[in-house]
């Protein structure tokens, strides 16, 4: 029989192999098949082909959802984005919250990254606001949210942190924040 704290163990290496390994549980990046997904939209096939966009599979792949098909306008379309960003920015402060407040992790690096998310996720709220009134400023603002995700990148580096999950969440920021910036080009 198992000790009753077998589970525990269990649990505890888990979470260490989490935190260390190369392909993180979150990492649902558009990896899984070679081919690229057709476009859902002649939209989504205008912005995913925008010169902004630094990676095309992961925003045909992040835009093959009823909502973005749905979309009739950039406007709309924009907003579906948006919400998409802020949503997965939410999803990487949830799991750097849970380090922070399991007590997983006490690195001021960590908890710099969670104030960044932070700022983030209020900006991508912010722009929705923007882009009917004033599209120039959504499109700078939407921009700048990739200054956010600089300071945690250059916080990890400088205090060696090195948390697989926050990087690739990082990545998925940046490609939101083009997709973004790509759409709100043409407003
Ligand atoms: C988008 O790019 C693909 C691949 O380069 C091309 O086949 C397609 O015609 C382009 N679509 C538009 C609307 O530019």
């Amino acid at each position: 029989m198992a000790p009753p704290n077998h589970r525990l163990v269990s649990a505890a290496i888990f979470l260490a192999l989490l935190i260390v390994s190369p392909a993180p549980a979150m990492a649902r990046a558009p990896k899984h098949s070679r081919q690229l997904p057709p476009p859902s939209s002649k939209l989504v096939e205008q912005v995913c082909n925008g010169s902004a966009i630094t990676n095309r599979r992961f925003c045909l792949k992040a835009l093959s959802n009823p909502e973005a098909a749905a979309a009739t306008s950039l406007n709309g379309l924009t907003k579906v984005i948006l919400h998409l960003a802020a949503t997965n920015a939410q999803h990487t402060l949830d799991i750097i919250n849970g380090m922070i407040t399991s007590g997983q992790t006490t690195s001021p690096a960590i908890k710099s990254c969670a104030g960044n998310y932070q700022e983030v996720i209020r900006s991508f709220k912010m722009v929705v606001g923007e882009l009917s009134e004033d599209p120039m400023t959504a499109n700078y603002d939407v921009k700048v949210v990739g200054d956010f995700i600089d300071y945690c990148e250059k916080a990890l580096a400088s205090g060696n942190v090195h948390v697989p999950q926050i990087s690739v969440g990082n990545r998925f920021v940046m490609n939101y924040v083009w997709m973004g910036f790509q759409a709100t080009n043409n407003l």
